[in-house]
C-alpha cells in the first residue's frame, strides 16, 4: 500500500454521489498515504468569481475546461509529484479522458477508483444535516436533489470507463465512515503500481 519509493503520480479516485462520503474518504487516504487530498469543488470554492460561485449554488456543473485547468494544475505541484486522492474529478467523460491523457504524459498510474454507493434518500439526508455548519449554498432539499439528478445522469459512463479497465471498486457508502476506510484499505493491499515509463 506504501507511495514510498514511487518516481510517479499515481492516483487514487473516489466517486460518488453528492454526500456521498467522498471527501471524508479522501482526507482520512491522504493522511494515511501521505499525499494530498485533491477536491474539485474545494478548489472551484476557492475561485471567487460570481459567475463560478452562481452555478455552483444551482448544482449544476461548471465547463470541463475550467474545471479540468484548475485541477490539472493543482497536481502539479510539487506535494502531488507522487500522486494524490482526487474527489469530485472526473465528473464527466470529456474530464475522464483528460485525465486519462494527463497520466499518460507525466508516465503516472491510476491505482484504483472506487465508488460509493449511497441510497438517493441517505444523501439529501446527509447535506441538509450538514446545513448549518458547511454554509455552502448548495447545501438544502431542492439543490441536493438537483446535484443527485446530475449525478445520475453524467456518473454511468465515467463508472462504465474505469469497470472496464478493472480499476472500479464499489463500496456500500451507507456504512460507517471507519468501515468504509478498511475496505478501501484492504482493497489498495497490493504494492504502489510501476510507473508507465518505467
Ligand atoms: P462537490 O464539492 O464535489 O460536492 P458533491 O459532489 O455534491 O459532494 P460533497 O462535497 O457535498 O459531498 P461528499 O461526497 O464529499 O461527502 P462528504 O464527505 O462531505 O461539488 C460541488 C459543486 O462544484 C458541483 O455541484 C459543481 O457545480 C462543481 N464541481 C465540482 N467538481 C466538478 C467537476 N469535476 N466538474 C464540474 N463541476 C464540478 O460527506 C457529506 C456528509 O455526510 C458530511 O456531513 C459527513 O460527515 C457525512 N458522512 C460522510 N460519510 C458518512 C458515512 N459513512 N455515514 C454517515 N455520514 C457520513
Amino acid at each position: 500500500m506504501p507511495y514510498e519509493g514511487t518516481q510517479c503520480p499515481q492516483l487514487i479516485l473516489v466517486f460518488g454521489g453528492p454526500g456521498a462520503g467522498k471527501g471524508t474518504q479522501a482526507s482520512l487516504l491522504g493522511q494515511l498515504l501521505g499525499v494530498p487530498h485533491i477536491s474539485s469543488g474545494d478548489l472551484l470554492r476557492e475561485h471567487q468569481r460570481h459567475d463560478t460561485q452562481n452555478v455552483m449554488s444551482s448544482g449544476e456543473l461548471l465547463p470541463d475546461d475550467l474545471v479540468t485547468r484548475v485541477v490539472l494544475a493543482r497536481l502539479e505541484q510539487p506535494d502531488a509529484a507522487r500522486g494524490a486522492i482526487l474527489d469530485g474529478f472526473p465528473r464527466t467523460v470529456a474530464q475522464a479522458r483528460t485525465l486519462d491523457s494527463w497520466l499518460e504524459q507525466h508516465g503516472g498510474v491510476l491505482r484504483a477508483a472506487f465508488y460509493l454507493d449511497v441510497p438517493p434518500d441517505e444523501l439529501v439526508a446527509r447535506i441538509v444535516g450538514r446545513q448549518e455548519s458547511s454554509h455552502r449554498r448548495d447545501d438544502n432539499a431542492a439543490v441536493a436533489e438537483r446535484r443527485g439528478e446530475i449525478f445520475n445522469r453524467e456518473m454511468p459512463p465515467i463508472l462504465e470507463h474505469y469497470a472496464a479497465h478493472g480499476q472500479l471498486q464499489r463500496l456500500d457508502g451507507a456504512q460507517s465512515v471507519d468501515r468504509i476506510q478498511a475496505q478501501i484499505i484492504e482493497a489498495l493491499g497490493s504494492p504502489a503500481q510501476p510507473c508507465t515509463h518505467d
